[in-house]
């Protein structure tokens, strides 16, 4: 019998002959990425039913010195799920591990497994009077491992910051199938290195997440929502400002949107805007627990349009009315994907220098193709922008890449801001990321996973000493 086989059978013995999966046509979903960018062929996918089976397939991969892919919804869109192309790799599906464990409405606290779907456990919170303030349109299939693996961003960040804001605890399996079983209920606690910050945002490089201890917060009893047309970014800025001076701490989201998107989520999706006449859109939303809302937002509004600063605008007035503005944004990702040719970027720079960073992006791309035409939109608010390229020429994608990234750098931003390095910017992380930083993170990576079982090519190339075995 090969080492595979004795494997395989191991794993059956753990979870059940019908949690391995070795058929094609099984393993199927698990064996690419959302954006069906990147195939992968997964050795087997395996799904086991709690953490003491977690914790037992990682021993036997350990045993058999084959990685593991841990994978959640599989909504990633770096990559990072999708196991090698060799039949190498092991991918741990956490789905059937859904429970939510123990929600705290006092505490304002929920505990819950790595599998669980992002909007079943707000929908829970909701029921208890509570918000689970994580917002993505990939809500509806991402999971919790999943938010957490990524450091999932999302529109409401400007309010309750990325994911690792809102854990309080984890609890992991390490490569030689230990469970850390950090799952505390506190907000406060110094006792020692928070080492749980590691794995928030690790992409499944460290160990599996089982379980996750979340924070909440209170339902806002007021939201109001606005759509604004602009004429450029320059104004959309001044806009930020006089946001944060009329609604301060109640601005919960803050989403530019260009008319190419909407242009995309019309042809596509078949909805659109209620107003017209700009080159970009603004999403506004402030929410608050107290009333007075509405009054302050179309203050906003007004002053918008005293200061020349806003073309058109509407205020939401129903939960329909908030619900459709919001379709126009939430749509923008999928008819993109329709669409096809898009060359997806995920910066951040710093606000104060947003708008020159676009003027030199777009100058260096249209250098490299004339034609290339620009679905920029994202969380403008947090300095986060998906400054996506869309482009025939498969062979001017590399320099196009490049282009991009470098007047990131310049401008001291980041080359992903919400969705992850993973496979799809490994090498672009290995050519922008300054080397001190490289050496810290391969020094993490050695110690907690010194022989590389956890998703090999992912965030580090494979064949790093002690990387994949
Ligand atoms: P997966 O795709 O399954 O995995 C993502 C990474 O985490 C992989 O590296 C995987 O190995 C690792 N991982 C998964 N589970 C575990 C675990 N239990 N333990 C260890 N590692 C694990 N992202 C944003 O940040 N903001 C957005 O606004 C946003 N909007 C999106 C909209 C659409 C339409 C789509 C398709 C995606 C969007 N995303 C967004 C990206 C994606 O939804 C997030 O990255 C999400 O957090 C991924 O969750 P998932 O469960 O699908 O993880
Ligand atoms: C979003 O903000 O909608 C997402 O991050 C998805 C994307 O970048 O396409
Ligand atoms: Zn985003």
């Amino acid at each position: 019998m090969t080492a595979h086989a004795l494997l395989l059978d191991e794993l059956r013995d753990i979870c059940g002959d019908a949690q391995v999966l070795t058929a094609d046509l099984d393993v199927e979903a698990y064996s690419t990425d959302w954006k069906n960018s990147v195939r992968g062929q997964p050795l087997c996918v395996v799904r086991p039913a709690n953490t003491a089976e977690v914790s037992a397939v990682v021993k036997a991969c350990n045993r058999h010195r084959v990685p593991i892919v841990p994978q959640g919804g599989n909504t990633g869109l770096a990559a990072g799920a999708t196991p090698g192309p060799d039949g190498e790799e092991v991918v741990l599906s956490l789905l059937r591990m859904k429970a939510i464990r123990d929600l705290d409405p006092v505490g304002m606290t929920v505990e819950v497994e790595a599998g669980a779907i992002v909007q079943t456990v707000k929908e829970e919170a909701e029921r208890r009077g509570r918000l689970l303030p994580v917002s993505l349109a990939a809500e509806g299939s991402a999971m919790v491992g999943g938010i957490v693996s990524t450091n999932a961003g999302g529109i409401n960040v400007l309010r309750y910051g990325m994911t690792r804001a809102l854990v309080l605890g984890l609890e992991v399996v390490l490569a030689d199938g230990t469970v850390v079983d950090g799952l505390r209920h506190l907000r406060k606690d110094n006792a020692g290195y928070d080492w749980k910050q590691l794995f928030i945002g690790a992409e499944g490089t460290l160990g599996i997440i089982t379980a996750a201890v979340l924070r909440l917060a209170p339902i806002p009893r007021e939201s109001v929502t606005a759509l604004l047309s602009i004429a450029d970014v320059e104004t959309a800025l001044k806009l930020f400002a006089l946001a944060q001076d009329h609604v301060g701490e109640a601005l919960s989201a803050f989403e530019l949107i260009s008319a190419t998107s909407l242009g995309l989520v019309e042809k596509h999706a078949g909805l659109k805007s209620p107003i017209a006449s700009g080159d970009w859109y603004l999403l506004v939303e402030a929410s608050s627990s107290l009333s007075g809302l509405q009054p302050a937002m179309e203050k906003l509004l007004e002053a918008a349009f005293e200061q020349g600063l806003a073309l058109d605008g509407v205020v939401a007035s129903s939960r329909q009315q908030t619900q459709a503005l919001w379709a126009l944004r939430e749509h923008v990702t999928e008819a993109e994907a329709r669409e096809g040719g898009g060359l997806k970027h995920d910066i951040s720079v710093p606000l104060r220098t947003m708008a020159d960073f676009l003027v030199e992006a777009g100058k260096a791309v249209t250098a490299i193709c004339p034609s290339a035409a620009f679905n920029v939109f994202g969380h403008l608010g947090d300095g986060n922008l998906h400054y996506n390229v869309l482009m025939n020429g498969a062979k001017e994608q590399a320099a196009v890449n490049r282009a991009v990234h470098d007047a990131v750098v310049r401008h001291r931003g980041s080359i992903s801001a919400e969705h992850g390095i993973g496979q799809y910017r490994l090498g672009e992380w290995l050519r922008t990321k300054p080397e001190s930083e490289q050496l810290l993170a391969r020094a993490v990576k050695q110690a907690i996973d010194p022989g590389g079982m956890f998703n090999p090519g992912k965030l580090f190339p494979a064949t790093l000493k002690g990387d994949a075995a």
